[in-house]
Formats: C-alpha cells, sequence, structure tokens
C-alpha cells in the first residue's frame, strides 16, 4: 500500500503538494469514490484510480528506446552537456529513468532507458553476453588482418584483452572504411579503442541494435517510443 499523493506525483501528475491540491479539490476517485485526503493508503496495482474521470495508467517500470542524437551525454545529470533525459518527455521523467549503458557524445543510434534497476544489471553484465551491433565509418583501410585481429581478441591501451568481436567489412579502400562491429562488452569508448589499437580511427559511430532489438527506423535522432511489451520479454529472456 503506498500513499495516494506519492503515487500520483511518481506518475509525473504534479509535486506533492500540487498533488494535495488535486485531491482536495475532488479531482480523484479511488475505486469510484472520492479521495480528498492525501494520506490514503492504496494498492495501485488493484485499485482504479481516476484523475478528473480519467484512468490512471499505473506502472512502477517504464521501457523507452531512442535514437539517441549526437551531442548529447548519456546520463541523467550533467553540469554541460544535455543529457538523454533532457530529451524525454516529463511524464517520463517522474519515473527517474537512466540509460542502460553508455553511448559516448557524437555517438548516435540505440538507446535504450528504464528505471528498471534489475534488468539493467542483467542487459550490462558482460557475463550475460549482449550482443552490441555498431555500424562506423574508418579512417582508414580495413582488411582482412583485422578481422582475424577482432576475432582473436584485440588489446586495448590499458592492456584489457577485449572478448573476441565480430567484424564485418561493408565497403573498404585507401580513403576509408565502412564496417559492421559486433561486441558484447561496454568499456568506455571500446569500439574506439579497438580501432586505436589497430592504427585507425573511428569518424562515426551508430549502434543499431542492442541484444534482440533493432534501431527503430521510424524514430527520428532525439525521439523515443515505449517498448511493447514483447520487446520487453525479448529483453528480459536474455
Ligand atoms: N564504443 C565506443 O567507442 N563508443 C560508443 O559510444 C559505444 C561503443
Amino acid at each position: 500500500m503506498e500513499r495516494i499523493d506519492k503515487i500520483l506525483s511518481n506518475l509525473g501528475h504534479g509535486t506533492r503538494k500540487e498533488v494535495k491540491g488535486l485531491l482536495k479539490k475532488g479531482q480523484v476517485e479511488i475505486d469510484g469514490v472520492i479521495a480528498s485526503d492525501s494520506a490514503t493508503k492504496v494498492d495501485p496495482e488493484k485499485a482504479v484510480i481516476k484523475l478528473n474521470g480519467e484512468k490512471i495508467n499505473y506502472r512502477k517500470f517504464i521501457y523507452l528506446v531512442m535514437n539517441k542524437p549526437a551531442g548529447v551525454v548519456s546520463a541523467t545529470v550533467d553540469r554541460n552537456d544535455e543529457t538523454v533525459i533532457d530529451l524525454i518527455d516529463h511524464d517520463y521523467q517522474a519515473f527517474n529513468p537512466f540509460p542502460i549503458g553508455r553511448l559516448d557524445k557524437d555517438t548516435v543510434g540505440i538507446l535504450l532507458i528504464t528505471n528498471d534497476g534489475e534488468l539493467n544489471h542483467k542487459l550490462i553484465a558482460p557475463k550475460n553476453h549482449v550482443n552490441k551491433v555498431y555500424y562506423a565509418e574508418i579512417n582508414k583501410f580495413v582488411d582482412a588482418g583485422n578481422v582475424d585481429t577482432f576475432k582473436k581478441g584485440v588489446v586495448i591501451d590499458d592492456g584489457y584483452k577485449c572478448m573476441p568481436a565480430k567484424l564485418e567489412v561493408i565497403k573498404a579502400d585507401e580513403n576509408g572504411s565502412e564496417v559492421m562491429v559486433t561486441i558484447q562488452e561496454g568499456k568506455f569508448h571500446q569500439v574506439k579503442r579497438m580501432f586505436e589499437s589497430i592504427g585507425k580511427n573511428v569518424v562515426f559511430l551508430q549502434r543499431v541494435s542492442f541484444g534482440p532489438l533493432k534501431l527503430d527506423e521510424n524514430l527520428l535522432e532525439g525521439q523515443c517510443r515505449e517498448l511493447s511489451k514483447q520487446e520487453i520479454d525479448l529483453l528480459k529472456d536474455v
């Protein structure tokens, strides 16, 4: 059981004080009865709560997928930069969501955002081998030897030997290359550091899939949408 003012406030219907006002004015109904006391306790999973006659969509967790644009950081707060959380609706911000893993400020593509800590842990644990696929543009010729090196596990600048990664060359010439890279870890700047260790630079990086989910082509950069029940189940099954 939870206090009605807390429930409504957590769902983004105003501050505790504002919600108290709604209750006082008789705008909130619990199972058909007007509730005016903000300390009323209720089981939000079972009760039918209405605000101004409209049923509240109660949920504990939210699951969003964003097409992250360049120029924003994958954090909840930042002193200097706009964050991915700044880009989402206030209604969602009320759930205190955070990004699952990180993409660099200049990286674009699929980013999951949730307040489900358990799912977050599961998806970022290297032992769960969740595939992350990136499309990357590289400043130099990527050759078959590089593919082999990635397969064996590249040693990056701090001496860490990466888990085997799949590198596929889409096109390559002296001016640069386009590749797809699949990794299962998420070390800081991992893809960029993997290429640096073979003397090449990533000039553009886009994450095209995360585990079972692909980047939604209908989302413009900076947009997000809620995951479907089916998509959430797929993630919980990894
Ligand atoms: N690897 C990187 O180098 N940057 C990212 O944003 C993601 C993976």
